[in-house]
């Protein structure tokens, strides 16, 4: 547990404006409405087209730019500013800021705020327009307080004191959402309890909602298929049943009533024993198609996730482009088919989802995760950008002008609804909010890359560390990005590297277990399932003479994945079930380069771990020894996923490991670690 209380932050100095609720009334000159709302720093006057009160939020953070003491703003931006911002100087001392949605002044006013505290000089004119419309946050929080794969204490929303009190966290958190663009909070786990939508919750839900609606963000839930019937009112959740229909249509109208900025669901459907519309022969895009209609006329939009796997099967990487590009075409306007980045799991290292721009007439939109269900949770450092940026900077071939998947989801297929972008969120009650000390820079970073998806993991780490250790030296700051910047490489390296997949341990998926054999169990969730080791050799063959998923990838991505001289050595064992002997790109058989993966992981994270202890005297004592004690940590458990995987993959290659190990084969299949799927990691691996 953490001793100090330190809230490594990115928004500085800012909590008084939540509370400053005494708002100056604007007074009319000649055609202007002035506003005198000098609160802390100095003083500064807003003036404004129209009578409009601007949030103190907005105000308490202007005055805080030591350049300016005059506002003028307009409402009158055009509807490509979204919810973006222009700002000008006109003259010294002066500037205009333009915005079309009052959010956007809270954006303009953060943006300024970033760039005086990262000490960038301000070059006007400015104009920021956000790369997706809803930017979204994915809570996995359950009614009773616990995480679903939560690594950072329990759910901040407190519901058993909701709705009478809520915790001063979620003013906080919304201020620190707000300051990085967020503007949509799903609050409950995908894996949905009905009773969400009871009377007792939404009324809980709308305190929240309140509380976010201050910070210009919306409200979306996350919806069990089966309500209807599972809260007792329908003898079906069929969603061709007309009683149905008017049960979700009645549920929305409630729910808009009790937030009017409520702004959706999100469906988990049909995948991993949830109820959905396939229970009633009928398809995905019926089962969407009923909510959206309820909320069409509201506004709100349908998030139906294509998180879907049967264990049937032959390969599960391909079962989501199977079941959803047939449906193309078919979805409501307001649907928006929510993707992981890759097709199986939010691993380490994976290819693009195929689905990707497979399906044209429809509006895709990716998840990311950034809780670290399967990149050492709490406990090891990884910032997650580098792998992001993977994803949405991948070139999907399908569409000449949208060539990316960032370009691709960003665009709205049609003018009216919005494009969106989310996380699965890594937040919970911890006294630094997400676990691990310097995971924060995940949040900062998914807030920052769903505001601007061209925007470099190096810049934002940049940013975030410029923020957070604003006292610190610049070269105790370039540390700090050396260190994240290497750090999940280094995780891609000692778990799996060249494209291996999923050798998580069974449930909690925390450490290594690629002999995991649970009686019983869906052979999908067994790492055998992935690795395919054998005398011959290592990984999927997903060729033409394999499951053949690579067809599922457009042209020439399919044949380059195909060649195992063309695939790229990091998804090597993704794409193809390579020879022990087969020579890589390095010249190194695949096993030499196996080990050698193995060895630079582990070498990583001790430089990690030395570069941190360099900067012991130089920033807080506590935080330091905290994160010290997760390298410690860190350094320990890769070793043990190093020898943990290339001992057991050794009994199939034959062949011997150049660095040696340090543990016993037996000994590590003999530990298990006793941790559900809620609770993160505390310990690390011993040898006894
Ligand atoms: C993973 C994860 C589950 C989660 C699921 C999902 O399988 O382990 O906890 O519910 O993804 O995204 O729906």
């Amino acid at each position: 547990m953490m001793k100090y209380i330190s809230r490594i932050g990115f928004v500085l100095c800012i909590f008084t404006a939540m509370l400053s609720c005494s708002k100056p009334e604007p007074y009319k000159v000649d055609n202007l409405w002035l506003q005198n709302v000098s609160q802390s720093k100095h003083e500064i006057y807003i003036i404004t087209s129209r009578p409009i009160n601007v949030s103190p939020i907005v105000s308490d953070i202007l005055s805080t730019i030591d350049y300016i003491d005059t506002v003028y703003i307009s409402l009158d931006g055009d509807v490509s500013l979204r919810d973006g911002f222009e700002i000008t100087m006109p003259h010294q001392r002066r500037i205009d800021i333009l915005v079309r949605a009052s959010a956007g002044l809270i954006y303009a006013a953060f943006h300024l705020q970033r760039l005086q505290y990262c000490g960038c000089e301000a070059t006007f004119p400015i104009r920021e327009v956000p790369s997706f419309d809803l930017r979204m946050l994915n809570h996995w929080d359950n009614l009773d307080g616990t995480i679903e794969r939560g690594y950072a204490g329990h759910s901040l929303w407190n519901w058993s004191s909701l709705p009478d009190t809520a915790s001063s966290l979620i003013v906080q958190y919304a201020l620190f959402n707000a300051s990085i663009g967020i503007n949509a909070v799903v609050l409950n786990n995908v894996n949905a309890a009905p009773e969400m939508l009871d009377k007792e919750h939404i009324e809980k839900a709308a305190t929240i909602a309140k509380i976010f609606s201050y910070y210009g963000i919306r409200v979306f839930l996350s919806v069990n298929f089966a309500s209807p019937k599972a809260l007792g009112f329908t003898k079906t959740a069929d969603p061709l049943n007309n009683e149905v229909r008017a049960w979700w249509r009645d549920k929305v109208a409630e729910l808009k009533e009790a937030m009017p900025n409520f702004g959706g669901f999100l469906v988990k459907a049909n995948s991993e024993g949830l109820p959905g519309p396939l229970d009633y022969g009928r398809s995905h895009a019926d089962g969407a198609n009923m909510l959206a209609e309820a909320l069409e006329p509201y506004r709100g939009v349908v998030l139906w996730r294509a998180f879907v796997y049967s264990p049937t099967d032959a390969d599960r990487a391909k079962q989501a482009y199977q079941e959803f590009v047939p449906l193309d075409g078919q979805f409501a306007d307001n649907v928006i088919v929510q993707i992981k980045n890759g097709p199986i799991d939010f691993q380490p290292r994976e290819a693009f989802s195929p689905l990707f721009g497979a399906m044209p007439n429809t509006q895709q939109a990716v998840e990311l995760q950034i809780t670290q269900e399967y990149t050492g949770h709490a406990v090891q450092l990884c910032y997650l950008p580098p792998m992001w940026k993977e994803a949405l900077d991948s070139k999907i071939y399908r569409n000449d002008t949208l060539p990316t998947i960032a370009e691709l989801t960003s665009v709205r297929r049609l003018r009216k609804w919005p494009s969106a972008i989310a996380g699965v969120a890594n937040i919970g009650d911890d006294r630094n909010w997400c676990g691990h000390p310097l995971a924060n820079a995940n949040w900062y970073a998914f807030g920052r890359l769903a505001w601007n998806a061209s925007l470099s993991s190096d810049s934002i780490a940049k940013e975030w560390a410029t923020l957070s250790f604003a006292k610190a030296e610049p070269a105790v700051r370039d540390t700090i990005v050396s260190i994240l910047m290497q750090s999940r490489e280094a995780v891609v390296d000692y778990m799996m590297p060249m494209g291996l997949h999923h050798l998580f341990a069974f449930g909690h998926h925390y450490g290594p277990e690629p002999w995991c054999d649970v009686p019983g169990a869906r052979e999908d969730w067994l790492p055998r399932y992935y690795h395919r080791a054998d005398s011959i050799g290592l990984g999927f063959d997903r060729t033409t003479t394999g499951s053949n998923a690579v067809a599922q990838y457009a042209a020439p991505l399919d044949s380059i994945y195909n060649d195992i001289n063309t695939c790229p050595d990091e998804l090597l064992l993704w794409f193809h079930h390579a020879p022990w002997s087969h020579k890589v790109k390095s010249g190194r058989t695949m096993w030499d380069e196996l080990c050698y993966h193995y060895d630079r992981g582990l070498k990583s994270v001790a430089r990690m771990h030395n570069e941190w202890k360099t900067l012991r005297g130089k920033i807080d004592e506590q935080l330091w020894s905290d994160v010290d004690e997760h390298f410690n940590r860190q350094e320990l458990d890769a070793r043990w996923w190093h020898d943990a995987c290339l001992l057991y993959f050794q009994q199939f290659s034959r062949q011997p490991i150049p660095q040696g190990t340090r543990y016993n084969l037996d000994k590590m299949k003999a530990f298990h670690i006793r941790m559900d799927n809620y609770t993160s990691a505390t310990i690390g691996y011993r040898e006894d």
